[in-house]
């Protein structure tokens, strides 16, 4: 059955429809752009019942259509630069204003419907959602190679075991449900990375959202976190997430980066490959430099379409060059969206132990690769030499090794795909003299 409005109370929100050109004249005649004339109406109504103006909306492919983005998929920005606010550049756009209550709704309405540039659609009230319909819409969410994410209000304890990661994210609190590609290759590229190296002592997540990434890094073992975020209304949801996973104490929740000389191990930055380029340099200098006893930190960056990889890599590479030396480029992909690591090719790699299992990477001169982990690489070599040929090395033709990383345990076998599809460069020749 319909609401009728005498059911209506004072707090029910009312919309005002507006179709608005690019210029609209105040009642005192003066000419406002559209940014004006919000202003102007906060002045207006700001104290007097008006709760949020939408400022309108253009699908990306009409913007893309319009020539105004050359990407079908990337959005408009609240306080987007002049060169991508595709909704400004609109020449008339549809916009609604928020009352809280319908006389206030009516009174503005009332003033609008007299202004050269804006016309009024309609005035209406906004059906009421129960506060938590919105929650069927999320489940679990399986991701492969990292774990499973689940609402905040599911039961259970944040972990991290063999099986993968399980964490906790109330979704309503900004970007980074943990639904999206980018923020999907992002906790599989941790994962991967994190499983495979040394202890994180650092990691920073630039343009953190939920916090999830963070978060993430924390549940898989890194000391401490820093979640920049510009958004500081999504701050106390970052801080709640962080809570709910029992990983609070290792996340530090920050506006801007700060000053910091220390570096980061891990600088991990999921936004558009416009913003990235525009904070390119400084995500690069909070990248951790080599240490004697330890490479160089690693830089993931998401939210790269495939028209847009190159200018990254390039930009990337060059600025870390100077710092880090050469790093290898691995790439993820899912859909129409990458993920780009960037790892220091010229780290050194901690010393084999005989005790040590091996990841390890084996190329035939007939180009053909065999990848494996054991404990006994030398003797395998050896027999190869000897023409005697094992399962690694069954094309009988001479073997270079390629790659080798030390692990400490044999259970990293079980993750070695991952681990081989990690394998920097073949620039790491650390048992080739022993073969
Ligand atoms: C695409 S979301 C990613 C959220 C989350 N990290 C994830 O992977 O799902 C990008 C986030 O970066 C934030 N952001 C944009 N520009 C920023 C900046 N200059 N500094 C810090 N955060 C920024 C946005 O507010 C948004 O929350």
């Amino acid at each position: 059955m319909a609401e009728s409005d005498s059911d209506a109370s004072a707090a029910d929100v009312w919309g005002v429809e507006l179709s608005l050109g690019s210029m609209i004249e105040s009642p005192t005649g003066e000419p406002l752009d559209r940014d004006g004339f919000f202003e102007w109406l906060w002045e207006q109504h700001g104290g007097d019942g008006l709760a949020g103006i939408d400022e309108g909306a253009i699908s990306t492919s009409e913007a893309a259509a319009l020539g105004l983005t050359q990407s079908a998929l990337l959005i408009d920005a609240a306080a987007a630069p002049a060169d991508r606010d595709w909704v400004g550049s609109l020449e008339s756009a549809a916009v609604t204003c928020w009352f809280l209550g319908e006389s206030a709704a009516e009174t503005a309405a009332a003033q609008l419907r007299g202004l050269a540039g804006c016309r009024v659609l309609s005035v209406r009230r906004q059906p009421r959602v129960a506060p938590d319909d919105w929650k069927r819409a999320f489940g679990p969410i399986e991701v492969p190679g990292f774990g499973r994410i689940l609402p905040a209000w599911e039961p259970g304890t944040a972990s991290t075991s063999a099986d993968g990661t399980m964490i906790f994210i109330d979704p309503g609190a900004g970007f980074g449900t943990g639904l999206h590609d980018t923020t999907q290759l992002c906790l599989k590229g941790l994962a991967e990375r994190m499983q495979n190296s040394r202890p994180i002592d650092r990691l920073l997540d630039f343009g953190s959202g939920s916090g999830i990434l963070g978060i993430a890094a924390a549940l898989l073992g890194a000391r401490a976190v820093l979640s920049v975020e510009i958004d500081p209304l999504v701050h106390a949801a970052i801080r709640a997430n962080a809570e709910r996973n029992g990983v609070a104490e290792q996340v530090t929740v920050l506006r801007n980066t700060p000053v910091d000389t220390a570096g980061y191990d891990i600088v991990v930055a999921n936004i558009v490959a416009p913003v990235l380029l525009d904070h390119a340099e400084d995500l690069c200098s909070r990248v951790r430099g080599p240490a004697a006893d330890a490479a160089g930190g690693c830089l993931m960056l998401s939210g790269i379409l495939t028209g847009e990889i190159d200018k990254v890599v390039d930009r990337f590479s060059s600025l870390l060059r100077s710092r880090l030396g050469e790093s290898a480029v691995i790439r993820t992909t899912s859909g129409a969206w990458h993920c780009i690591r960037f790892e220091p090719a010229s780290s050194p790699a901690r010393p084999a132990a005989e005790s040590d299992w091996l990841v390890y990477l084996l190329q035939c001169r007939d180009g053909s690769l065999y990848t494996g982990i054991t404990n006994d690489l030398p003797k395998r070599l050896e027999a190869h030499a000897a023409g005697k040929a094992s399962r690694y090395t069954r094309s009988r033709l001479p073997v270079t090794l390629v790659y080798v990383e030390p692990q400490p345990t044999k259970s990293l076998a079980l993750r070695r795909e991952a681990a081989i599809k990690s394998l920097p460069r073949a620039d790491k020749l650390q048992l080739a003299a022993r073969v």
